[in-house]
């Protein structure tokens, strides 16, 4: 799987990926991340990537020739490659969607900067926009950060035991709608506090309903909407 990152930043990149597990994952060839400079696409000699935006307003844009060029250059090597945009206006990026796009081969993905990106080099590639969650970032790369973790974890040979991401909030007990119960480990007392005595027990039956029961709790508590789908699903 390769992420090619289109951004005014590339030194961003790898980032994060050259430490830890996904460095690994990388060593293995199991997929690289590409950054290229959107500004050594720019022709003139200020190597000018944005303009003010029409209709006036604050912010600039970056030019549709400027981009499109970075991405024709991508395209030519990959042409199937899928083309994302991390955008507030996206559509919120979950699991599934993750889970999706992680198997491409060749994702793209733009990072947009100041106002954004001209609306017409978007559509006319068939960008895919996607949202991170209801907040704004000063730039599509952070997105971007996130977008590549969540899709690398679900490559094989990323996370040693595949049961790991079976038993995670976004898939409890075969329910995409509940989130994942607390963990504890040694030393059974620290700070006058003791490890829940069912995970001491030994009796599995007993422990997945005890999980079972904290992942409700905690669903119910911290996302009531993600608790009215589980329940809705349920009666199905
Ligand atoms: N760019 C700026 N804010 C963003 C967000 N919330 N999600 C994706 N890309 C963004």
């Amino acid at each position: 799987m390769k992420f090619t990152i289109l951004t005014l930043f590339p030194d961003f990149f790898p980032g994060p990926f050259a430490e830890s597990i996904a460095k690994k994952a990388m060593d293995k060839g199991l997929f690289s991340i590409e950054a290229l400079n959107i500004r050594d696409f720019a022709e003139d000699k200020h190597k000018t990537v944005d303009d003010t935006p029409y209709g006036g307003g604050a912010g600039m844009v970056f030019r549709p020739d400027v981009v499109a060029k970075s991405v024709e250059a991508v395209l030519a090597k990959n042409p199937a490659a899928k083309l994302i945009y991390p955008s507030p206006r996206g559509k919120t990026l979950n699991q599934k969607k993750v889970e999706e796009l992680s198997e491409a081969e060749n994702i793209v993905i733009l990072c947009g900067r100041y106002e954004g990106v001209d609306q017409r080099v978007l559509d006319h590639y068939g960008f895919e926009e996607i949202s991170i969650g209801d907040y704004i970032l000063s730039g599509g790369e952070i997105a971007a950060y996130t977008i590549i973790d969540a899709c690398i974890r679900i490559k094989t040979g990323v996370l040693g035991n595949p049961q790991t991401h079976k038993e995670e909030s976004f898939s409890i007990a075969g329910s995409e709608f509940l989130l994942e119960y607390p963990h504890y480990t040694k030393p059974a007392i620290w700070q006058n506090s003791e490890v829940p005595e069912v995970l001491l027990s030994g009796n599995h039956a007993k422990i997945n309903e005890w999980r079972l029961g904290k992942s409700e709790q905690i669903t119910k508590k911290n996302r009531p909407d993600l608790w009215e789908k589980f329940l809705n699903n349920k009666t199905k």
